[in-house]
């Protein structure tokens, strides 16, 4: 049930058009933001923001590659052109990759720093630049808790959400005169396309009942969560009842990292 607590909020979600992204978006829209979907896959983007209006709010659907400064700006033109200002931006885009140090190329590195470390920086950058015209907001990064654990094979994603964990912190000191408050999220296993390609993805479920089946074989096998779970962390902290907290990374990973 709705409580509106997001009534009137201007909203950015990078990655919005799949897995938490799309969760996320459909879920602050519901409590009353307007949401930009933003995401590489501008078709996959349109149907989500297309199924927020259909439920009677407000969305609409961006081209944005994160690890584009020009992309970056356009969407803030586009956002503070429509809504006026920007109150909330997730930056939620990233890409996995699981490969041994000795096996990873420098580009396969550089691709994931590029996306998930680049591309939450500009992400904050502009988001800041934005909100620090308009009186204060807040942007929350999703980290993992891959940035917590050292996990064999995770050199690349596991350093590059360690990097966005860190990066939180510097950026909330830097907002707070600013009343713009920046915390990050660290979700453990969440089914989503994201594990598409990697072992744990049941190819056979994949091949004859489709992603859908895939992805309830995922939660059901793998006890992974499921996207709602981390929207819904992410709208405690983008709303008002997590108005003093700022500089923290919310674990929602069933206890992985605590150990
Ligand atoms: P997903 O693969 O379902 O969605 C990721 C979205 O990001 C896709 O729509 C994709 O098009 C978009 N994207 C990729 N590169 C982009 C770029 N350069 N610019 C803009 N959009 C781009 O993945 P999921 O699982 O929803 O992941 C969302 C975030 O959550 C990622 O940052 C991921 O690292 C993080 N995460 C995911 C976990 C999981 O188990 N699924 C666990 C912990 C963190």
């Amino acid at each position: 049930m709705s409580t509106d607590r997001m009534s009137g909020k201007a909203v950015l979600v990078t990655g919005g058009a799949s897995g938490i992204g799309k969760a996320t978006a459909t879920l602050l829209a519901a409590e009353g933001a307007r949401v930009m979907v933003a995401d590489l896959n501008e078709t996959a983007a349109m149907p989500v923001s297309e199924a927020i209006r259909a439920a009677g709010h407000d969305a609409c659907a961006q081209r944005l590659d994160v690890t584009s400064e020009n992309d970056w700006a356009a969407a803030l033109v586009e956002i503070r052109g429509t809504w006026g200002q920007l109150d909330v931006c997730v930056n939620c885009a990233g890409i996995a990759l699981a490969r041994p140090l000795t096996e990873l190329s420098l580009a396969d590195w550089r691709r994931v720093l590029a996306v998930n470390l680049n591309g939450t920086f500009l992400g904050i950058r502009h988001a800041m630049q934005a909100m620090k015209t308009s009186g204060g907001g807040s942007i929350i990064n999703i980290a993992s808790a891959a940035g917590v654990k050292a996990l064999a094979g995770n050199a690349a994603y596991g350093a590059s959400k360690a990097a966005v964990r860190f990066l939180t912190r510097v950026a909330a000191l830097e907002g707070a005169p600013h009343r713009i408050r920046v915390n990050s999220i660290s979700p453990g296993a969440v089914a989503t396309p994201m594990w598409e390609g990697t072992p744990l993805w049941p190819a056979s479920v994949a091949e004859q009942s489709g992603r859908e089946a895939a992805l309830q074989t995922l939660l059901r096998d793998q006890n992974m969560a499921e996207p709602i779970d981390i929207a819904r962390a992410v709208l405690f902290l983008a709303g008002d009842d997590a108005g003093f907290i700022t500089g923290a990374d919310l674990a929602v990973d069933a206890g992985f990292s605590a150990g």
